[in-house]
């Protein structure tokens, strides 16, 4: 807030007593916006905030066997959707009030769901793409993602696990022995080959990813944690996607809130002092973030419709009433929140959650469309920044405008 003194009538009075300014530029002076108060967001970080909530997608190898950490060790033909439709999974999330949704393109099992030159170990290898492919429709499941949001008004983004199980020599996988999918071990410091470079071509195929129309796919948030080259990856996202965030433990443009439960502390700093190359906050720390820190690196909070990540049929899901308190305590508090979402075997979002998400969206806009100020209540200020009822009234703060003041 600006602070009374400086905006007082004396003041103006004494600019124009010394008469080092014309009564006109003394005005325009004293009406100058506020100059900005510690750290503030990149217009990319603002963006994002508004987006408010989004839908993040599990959804791959371990949906079929019942996993949430799969061992890579089922070949690509056990991804087997049934009636799989990227459009339900858009039109669930734009029906329940939400801004986007993420895709996990690549879990740490290694299996890609795009159409990719780097490995052997994509759906597209496998029946279920074959056939699609026959019958001359498409089998790359990050572009059909990306489509269906693009067509439903959402953003879209992904997350591509650095960790990749598949690469990983540590984690043996006698199932895959032999077959067209035993690649080569390149993953860790102590193996032979470049992981990174590995990693930075699948991201930059990702980034540079075109819909069917030859629209190039717009990310908004590309979800990624990196602890390899963290410089090279970060260049590659900002080259093609310069407006999209990152997010991670603390940065480069959101953090994690502490935990994926679903809760935050009722003060919760947007700004830290670390970045992604600096020593890590514990849990404790991300949840308040530092008052007054050296960056702008805001909370985005992740957390499950579901227990698991990925789709299990013995688990159930959260209430509306759940969401609701989830929404208004996380997003209330200025915390983006990231809600994963699962479809099921058939490759759909299972109809008793969309009825869930209709539920939380009508009792969502029930609650924020209250008429809290009716034509009797009048607002009023002891004092208005230069007079300027225009610029900085008291009517600004009825307006609805997010932009105003
Ligand atoms: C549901 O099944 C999954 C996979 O088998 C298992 O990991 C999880 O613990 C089960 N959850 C419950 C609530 O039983
Ligand atoms: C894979 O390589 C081929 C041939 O170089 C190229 O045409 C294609 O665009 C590449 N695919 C991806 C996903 O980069
Ligand atoms: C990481 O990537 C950057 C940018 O491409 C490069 O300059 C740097 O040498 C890489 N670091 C290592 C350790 O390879
Ligand atoms: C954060 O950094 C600022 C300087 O930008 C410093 O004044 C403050 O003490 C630091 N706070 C913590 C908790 O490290
Ligand atoms: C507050 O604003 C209203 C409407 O503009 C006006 O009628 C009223 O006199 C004001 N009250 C005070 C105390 O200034």
């Amino acid at each position: 807030m600006p602070s009374r003194a400086r905006d007082s009538p004396g003041r103006q009075w004494a600019i124009l007593l010394i008469g080092t300014l014309s009564w006109l530029a003394a005005a325009v002076l004293a009406q100058a916006p506020p100059s900005t108060y510690l750290r503030t967001p990149s217009w990319r970080q603002l963006d994002w905030q508004r987006l408010e909530l989004y839908a993040f997608i599990h959804f791959g190898h371990n949906t079929f066997t019942d996993e949430e950490w799969g061992r890579s060790q089922s070949t690509p033909d056990v991804f087997s959707p049934t009636a799989l439709d990227t459009d339900q999974w858009a039109k669930t999330f734009a029906d329940a009030g939400m801004a986007g949704m993420i895709l996990t393109a690549k879990h740490h099992d290694g299996m890609a769901l795009w159409e990719t030159n780097t490995t052997t170990y994509q759906i597209g290898s496998g029946a279920w793409a074959r056939d699609r492919v026959e019958q001359g429709l498409d089998a790359d499941l990050a572009r059909m993602a990306a489509a269906s949001a693009k067509k439903h008004g959402l953003r879209f983004g992904i997350y591509l696990s650095p960790w990749d199980i598949h690469r990983d020599a540590a984690l043996p996988k006698a199932h895959l022995a032999g077959t067209p999918n035993d690649e080569p071990q390149i993953f860790g410091d102590d193996s032979p080959g470049d992981y990174n470079a590995f990693y930075a071509q699948q991201l930059t195929e990702l980034v540079s990813m075109r819909l069917d129309d030859g629209s190039a796919v717009e990310l908004s948030g590309s979800d990624t944690v990196q602890t390899f080259n963290w410089t090279l990856f970060r260049d590659i996202i900002r080259e093609y996607q310069p407006n999209a965030v990152m997010w991670g433990h603390q940065g480069v443009d959101a953090r994690w809130v502490g935990n994926e439960d679903g809760w935050t502390v009722a003060t919760n700093w947007h700004s830290i002092n670390r970045t992604q190359d600096d020593e890590r906050y514990s849990e404790g720390e991300l949840q308040t973030g530092v008052r007054g820190g050296t960056y702008w690196t805001p909370a985005e909070a992740d957390a499950r419709l579901r227990d698991g990540w990925f789709y299990h049929a013995n688990e159930t899901s959260k209430t509306a009433d759940a969401l609701l308190e989830m929404y208004l305590s996380w997003v209330g508090r200025s915390v983006n929140l990231l809600l994963d979402v699962p479809p099921d075997t058939t490759g759909q979002i299972p109809a008793a959650d969309v009825d869930i998400f209709l539920d939380f969206r009508a009792q969502r806009d029930a609650f924020l469309n209250r008429e809290l100020l009716t034509s009797s209540i009048a607002v009023n200020a002891s004092s208005i920044r230069g007079g300027n009822s225009a610029l900085y009234g008291p009517s600004n703060v009825l307006d609805g405008d997010g932009d105003t003041y």
